[in-house]
């Protein structure tokens, strides 16, 4: 089977694809169903975030612009965030710079659409691998359009993982991730020393790039339910 590493979103996707914004949005959703978060919605704007207001009980509207909190939410997308409500029995709508937008990208063609971080890697990487018949493709969501170390580290992590639990051809990307893996140091270098690591930094969101860097912490892999309840346009 194939396994694929696009540095950044783009085109089709075949059968199982893992979506990865490891700074922060994909962590910080694994976290919070590791909460007890009932469900996440996905939107693709910040408007439709707001718009599903109201629209059912214990919603509570989480993301961020520039790493800041957007206003008229409720939380920002800190997944060390001390000050998170109780989350247990709650639906949690996020909006983000690109990992949101990333995942809507996969879920225009991709049968199974994971999130994946290095906080919940080797699940992940199990469950993709349970999945999967056709070949998996690992996504970076990068930061506005530029490509992200933190991103293609963890992808590298999951592609290890993968060839460890069987027999995958590997294309360009997924070689340039394995090596960005065992040439970045350990998951706390490589994020903290990344672009996007170093910016959380400066906003004194360097906790959440910690948190972000703990290997397969956690077992929850938020994967994507088509039809059910969701409202038009969110994942
Ligand atoms: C993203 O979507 O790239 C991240 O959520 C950005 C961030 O949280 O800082």
């Amino acid at each position: 089977m194939k396994l694929r590493v696009d540095l950044l979103p783009h085109g089709s996707y075949p059968d199982v694809v893992l979506v990865i914004d490891a700074l922060r949005a994909t962590t910080t959703a694994v976290t919070y169903l590791e909460r007890g978060a009932q469900a996440l919605l996905l939107t693709s704007t910040p408007e439709a975030a707001l718009a599903l207001r109201g629209t059912r009980d214990h919603l509570l509207l989480a993301g961020e612009r520039g790493g800041l909190p957007i206003p008229g939410f409720d939380l920002g997308n800190s997944p060390a965030g001390a000050n998170t409500p109780v989350l247990g029995g709650r639906t949690v709508v996020m909006n983000t710079t690109n990992g949101t937008g990333a995942a809507h990208i996969a879920a225009q063609s991709g049968k199974h659409v994971l999130l994946a971080a290095l906080t919940n890697a080797h699940a992940a990487a199990r469950r993709a691998r349970a999945l999967v018949t056709e070949g998996i493709a690992i996504v970076c969501a990068g930061t506005e359009g530029r490509v992200g170390l933190e991103d293609v580290y963890t992808a590298g992590v999951l592609a290890e993982y993968l060839l460890a639990m069987g027999e995958f051809t590997l294309d360009d990307g997924a070689r340039i991730a394995l090596t960005v893996r065992r040439g970045a140091g350990d998951p706390g270098e490589a994020l903290a020393g990344s672009d996007h690591g170093l910016y959380l930094t400066t906003l004194g969101l360097g906790e959440d790039v910690r948190f972000a860097s703990g290997l397969s912490t956690s077992t929850v892999v938020p994967t994507l339910v088509r039809g059910g309840d969701a409202p038009e346009g969110t994942l």
